[in-house]
């Protein structure tokens, strides 16, 4: 009876050996692989345009006067007041967080989880709202529009003061 040729030892060894590099070759991938996806992740990502970063809204003339626009992306609402000037509400409630909808023909912004109210400037009118909603940093350079989302300001009523002119 003949062996067979492969089932030599040395032919057995090497096998072993080619498996021992290919598993040693795919852990390394592997590796390389988490290592570059973790690198990925925490690489700082840039929050231009969005909240959490800085806004430009745009042009001080594309906001008509005593007029609200939200800017979903930033999670706050641009109003230009009957004056002219310039306050960035977030859309965060002072109640418990929820999202406040802007109600034009109201003239109001309302909360749908305890219904609490809030006037054109933030103010609130209706609890259980403790307060007026949070303002954004408003600068105007150039004739453009812009909101700092990183510097928030937490206010009890609205006063004149709070608005940004250009
Ligand atoms: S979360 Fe807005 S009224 Fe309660």
């Amino acid at each position: 009876m003949t062996r067979k040729q492969t089932d030599s030892p040395t032919e057995a060894l090497t096998r072993r050996d080619f498996l021992k590099l290919g598993l040693g070759t795919l852990s390394g991938l592997a590796l390389l692989e988490m290592g570059g996806a973790s690198l990925l992740f925490m690489q700082p990502r840039s929050l231009e345009g969005q909240f959490g970063g800085a806004v430009t809204a745009g042009p001080v003339d594309s906001f008509p006067v005593g007029s609200v626009t939200e800017f979903p992306d930033g999670r706050f609402y641009l109003i230009r007041a009957d004056n002219g000037g310039f306050l960035a509400v977030y859309t965060r409630c002072t109640h418990l967080g929820c999202t406040v909808n802007w109600q034009p023909a109201q003239n109001q912004f309302f909360c749908p989880c305890h219904a609490s109210s809030f006037d054109a400037h933030g103010d609130v009118e209706n609890p259980p709202a403790p307060r007026a909603l949070d303002t954004f940093l408003v600068q105007i350079h150039d004739s453009q529009v812009f909101i700092d989302t990183t510097r928030m300001t937490r206010r009890d009523r609205y006063t004149p003061d709070q608005l940004t002119y250009a």
